[in-house]
C-alpha cells in the first residue's frame, strides 16, 4: 500500500467537505450545509429513530447515505476502508493466562496477539495496566516483556498474575511520558489502546531509539491535543481542532438500551437547558462545564436548578421547565439527526489520523501495515499499525 498517496487523498477529500463534519449540530441551531443541500436536509429530518441511530453508530453506512445526495464522497468511504489484517492461530496459549480479564478486553487482547508478529525481540508493553497482553505474549512469543504503566496498583496486580502464570514479564512503573531509557533500541513494542499522546511520543521516542518493531492499536486521539492536532508526518492541507480530533472516538457501539436511554436523555436536557440560557442571554451557543451525572439521574427541573445556578443564570420556575424540557427533546430530533453527518467522517477522520502516524514511521524507515485487527463490535477502536524497520 502506498500510504503516502493515500495520506494526501484522504487530506484534500476532507477538506472538500470539512463545511460537512466540522460544524457541531449541538452547537448550531442549523449547520450552513442544510441551505446548500436542502434534499439531504429534508431526507434526514425524515428519518425514524430506528434509522437514525443506526446511521449514528455506523460512519460507512451514514457515508453511503450521505454520497446519494453528494456522489464524490464515495471516494472518502473508499479511503477511509483499511483491509482487515491476516491473523494467525496463538501457538502456546494456556487456559490459564487469562485470570481476571472482562471478556471483550480478553478477546481485544487475543485478537491484537494473533495480528502482531513477533518472537525475535524482546517487548515492551505500552502502557499496559495489569500487562495482560504482555503476559499473552510472553507466553506466545517466549519472550521476556517489560510492562510500563503510571499506576502503582495495576503494576502490583500484574506482577502477581505474571507469577502465576510464570512467565518472564517485568513491571515498570513509570510515566510514559517522562520515562528515561524506555523504550530501548532493538525492542518490540505493543500499545493496546494507548490514549493520544501517550502512543504519539511513542512513536517519536520509538523512531529517535530505533526500536526493532512497534505494533499500536492507538485510541482517545484527542488526549493531550492542545488547540489542533500537530501531525507528525509533516505538514498536510487540512487542520484538525481537538474536537474534530475527537470526534474519530465518538461511537459507541457497546452501549446497551438503557445506556442508550440515557444518553437520549442527557442530549435533550442539555438542549432544553441550551435553549434555556440561549433564551436568556444573546441566543449564541456557549460552552458548558461537563456535567455530573447525578444531575441527569434527578428531575429536569432539579438539573436546571442546578445547572442555573453554576452558570449564574435566572433559575427557572416549574412552568418553565416544562417548556425547555419538551424544547430539548424536540432539538434533539433535529441534532440526532444532523449528526449524521458529521459521524458519517468518523472513520475517514481516524484512518487520517493513523495515517500520520503511518507515514511517519514510513519516513523513518519503517515497513508499515495498517488495519483492522478484529470487528468494530468488540472494539471501536479496531485499528493495528504495525512497523518493523525494513
Ligand atoms: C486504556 S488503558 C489500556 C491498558 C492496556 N494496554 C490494555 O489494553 O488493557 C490505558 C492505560 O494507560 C495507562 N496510563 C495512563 N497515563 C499514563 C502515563 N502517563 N504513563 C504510563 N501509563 C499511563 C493507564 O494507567 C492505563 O493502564
Amino acid at each position: 500500500m502506498n500510504w503516502p498517496a493515500r495520506q494526501q487523498q484522504l487530506d484534500q477529500g476532507l477538506l472538500a467537505v470539512r463545511e460537512l463534519w466540522h460544524p457541531q449540530p449541538f452547537r448550531e441551531l442549523q449547520p450552513a450545509w442544510c441551505k446548500r443541500w436542502p434534499a439531504l436536509d429534508r431526507h434526514l429530518l425524515s428519518l425514524s429513530e430506528d434509522e437514525s441511530s443506526w446511521f449514528n453508530d455506523n460512519s460507512e453506512a451514514a457515508l453511503g447515505l450521505l454520497s446519494d445526495f453528494l456522489p464524490s464522497l464515495a471516494d472518502i468511504a473508499c479511503m477511509a476502508r483499511l483491509p482487515q489484517r491476516a491473523s494467525q492461530p496463538l501457538a502456546r496459549r494456556r487456559s490459564f493466562w487469562d485470570w481476571e480479564i472482562p471478556g471483550r478486553k480478553r478477546e481485544q487482547i487475543e485478537a491484537f496477539a494473533a495480528v502482531a508478529r513477533g518472537g525475535a525481540y524482546p517487548v515492551l508493553d505500552w502502557c499496559g495496566g495489569k500487562g495482560h497482553l504482555g503476559r499473552l505474549l510472553a507466553l506466545d512469543w517466549q519472550v521476556p516483556v517489560h510492562s510500563l504503566d503510571v499506576d502503582a496498583g495495576l503494576c502490583a496486580a500484574g506482577a502477581v498474575l505474571a507469577r502465576r502464570a510464570v512467565v518472564d514479564q517485568q513491571f515498570i512503573h513509570a510515566d510514559a511520558l517522562r520515562v528515561e531509557g524506555w523504550p530501548q533500541f532493538g525492542q518490540q513494542v505493543v500499545a493496546l489502546h494507548a490514549c493520544g499522546e501517550l502512543h504519539r511520543h511513542l512513536v517519536r521516542q520509538g523512531v529517535a531509539r530505533g526500536v526493532a518493531a512497534l505494533d499500536l492499536a492507538p485510541c482517545c486521539y484527542h488526549r493531550g491535543v492542545e488547540t489542533n492536532y500537530q501531525p507528525l508526518s509533516g505538514p498536510l492541507e487540512l487542520t484538525l481542532t481537538r474536537d474534530d480530533t475527537r470526534l474519530a472516538v465518538t461511537e459507541t457501539v457497546t452501549a446497551n438500551g438503557r445506556e442508550t436511554r440515557l444518553r437520549d436523555q442527557a442530549l435533550a436536557w442539555k438542549l432544553g437547558f441550551d435553549a434555556y440560557r440561549r433564551q436568556s442571554g444573546d441566543g449564541d451557543y456557549r460552552n458548558f462545564k461537563s456535567v455530573p451525572d447525578r444531575w441527569l439521574r434527578a428531575s429536569f427541573a432539579e438539573f436546571m436548578q442546578a445547572m442555573t445556578c453554576r452558570e449564574n443564570l435566572p433559575p427557572a420556575s416549574a412552568r418553565v421547565c416544562v417548556e425547555f424540557e419538551a424544547a430539548g427533546w424536540q432539538r434533539r430530533h433535529a441534532v440526532m439527526r444532523y449528526s449524521i453527518v458529521r459521524h458519517a467522517f468518523r472513520r475517514a477522520i481516524e484512518v487520517w489520523l493513523a495515517l500520520d502516524l503511518a507515514v511517519y514511521l514510513g519516513n523513518a524507515g519503517y515497513a508499515v501495515d495498517l488495519g483492522s485487527f478484529c470487528p468494530r463490535q468488540l472494539t471501536p477502536r479496531n485499528l493495528l499499525l504495525s512497523a518493523h524497520l525494513s
